[in-house]
């Protein structure tokens, strides 16, 4: 008889359904925090004070690590002294690029590939050498993050990796490290706009789960790797490459309708809408559609772009049809998947290019977390069976 472990049919894990008060947390504050401030009823999202439709189309990257971090916009100064110290912390240790190669040669999914590799960033020699300084492991999970996706990319495709000049931004040197080349100016922009939309965003599932290992008091690099595992499924960043592929299979406006009320009838979920927190449209969804609308005028694929504003529009008008009283609206990974899609990344590489940018959230909330939390720990409601006895093994 083999071990089966089957969660919808295992007796000891199908729990009842009864009623708990917030199923899911829902709704249910569990920190104070100076990040972000997400609106659902209103649909708007500010980073640190700064509305994320003025902060995210103009800012670089390093600057909004800078905001999350330090509470304010670094003044030049600041910023090159950041922009530096990112740039020495890039090179990956030696075990951690054998690893990523036995992960290419296994041909596992980019984010297992992230997963595993960013535990090994504790290997970083600065950070090896101070294991209990914060802003050291910090500094080495911003600066390494793209690397670990980048090196891991090219090794799955039979290159090496490379080292980006050191006069390139993040973003530009995250394209640099997956691509060999310098990425146009435009599709750098692309991208960094991306990265700052998603740095931040309350307590969602991989933030918190990122808080609740630091709030044990264990280390940076174990609370990181945990946020990757949650942000990885597809309730939470892994559903922009499901959103893509749903474009895609529709593939003309004429059977977005057909398609999508076929999929509802199935009972399956419509990816790149709804959302835990936002009644409304994302706002995050506004930044990355008018992203996406700049960069298709000029360098991509206008037609995918009419058809995903197409598909969209046949969602929502479904959506609300079967579900009037949900208002389910586009959240943010409808539109990261026709972002990065333009700028050239692979679907495999979406949900690791979230992980890219909320690392600097993440980061933020474990300091937060580090200064004034207490320990994270609730309670859960018991519903088991009660009253048995020990009976040996031979007489079951
Ligand atoms: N398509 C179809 N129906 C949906 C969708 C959807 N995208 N989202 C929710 N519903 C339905 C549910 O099936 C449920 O119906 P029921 O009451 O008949 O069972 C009802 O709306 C309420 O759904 P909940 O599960 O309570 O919504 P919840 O707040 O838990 O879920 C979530 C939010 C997980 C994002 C959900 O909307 C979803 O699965 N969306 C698709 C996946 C996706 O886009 N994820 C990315 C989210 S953004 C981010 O994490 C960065």
């Amino acid at each position: 008889m083999t071990l089966t472990l089957d969660a919808a049919k295992t007796p000891a894990t199908a729990v009842s359904a009864e009623p708990i008060e917030h199923p899911g947390l829902e709704g249910v504050v569990a920190a104070a925090t100076k990040l972000s401030r997400v609106d659902g009823a209103a649909g708007r999202l500010t980073l640190a004070g700064y509305a994320v439709e003025n902060l995210a189309p103009h800012a670089s990257f390093e600057e909004v690590v800078h905001l999350l971090w330090r509470g304010h916009l670094p003044t030049a100064a600041e910023l090159a002294h950041l922009k530096q110290a990112l740039a020495e912390r890039r090179e990956l240790p030696a075990a951690t690029v054998e690893l990523l190669r036995a992960a290419a040669a296994a041909g596992l999914p980019a984010m297992d590939a992230l997963r595993m590799a960013a535990g090994t960033l504790t290997l970083a020699p600065r950070l090896a050498a101070a294991p209990d300084d914060l802003e050291e492991a910090a500094l080495t999970a911003v600066a390494a993050f793209p690397g670990l996706v980048g090196a891991y990319w090219r090794l799955r495709h039979g290159q090496e990796p490379v080292t980006p000049p050191a006069k390139l931004g993040l973003a530009a040197a995250y394209l640099f490290q997956l691509t060999g080349e310098e990425p146009a100016p435009a599709t750098a922009r692309a991208l960094e706009t991306y990265l700052n939309t998603v740095s931040d965003h309350g307590f969602n599932a991989s933030t918190f789960t990122a808080r609740v290992i630091t709030s044990t008091g264990s280390d940076l690099v174990s609370a990181l790797t945990g946020a990757i595992g949650a942000l990885k499924g597809p309730l939470h960043g892994g559903a922009p490459g499901p959103a893509l592929d749903m474009v895609f299979e529709i593939g003309t406006p004429e059977r977005a309708e057909e398609v999508l009320r076929t999929k509802l009838d199935r009972g399956e979920r419509l990816m790149g809408f709804g959302h835990r927190v936002y009644r409304v449209r994302d706002p995050r969804a506004d930044v990355l559609a008018e992203a996406a609308r700049r960069f298709y005028a000029k360098e991509g694929d206008a037609e995918l772009y009419d058809l995903a504003r197409h598909v969209e529009a046949a969602a929502l008008r479904l959506l609300r049809e079967r579900k009037p009283d949900r208002k389910l609206d586009t959240n943010v990974e409808f539109y990261t998947a026709l972002v990065l899609h333009g700028i050239g990344l692979d679907t495999d590489l979406f949900t690791p290019t979230f992980a890219v940018g909320r690392v600097a959230g993440w980061i933020a909330h474990a300091l937060e977390q580090r200064a004034e939390g207490r320990l994270i720990r609730p309670s859960s409601k018991y519903v088991g069976p009660e009253g048995r006895s020990w009976v040996p093994v031979g007489e079951r």
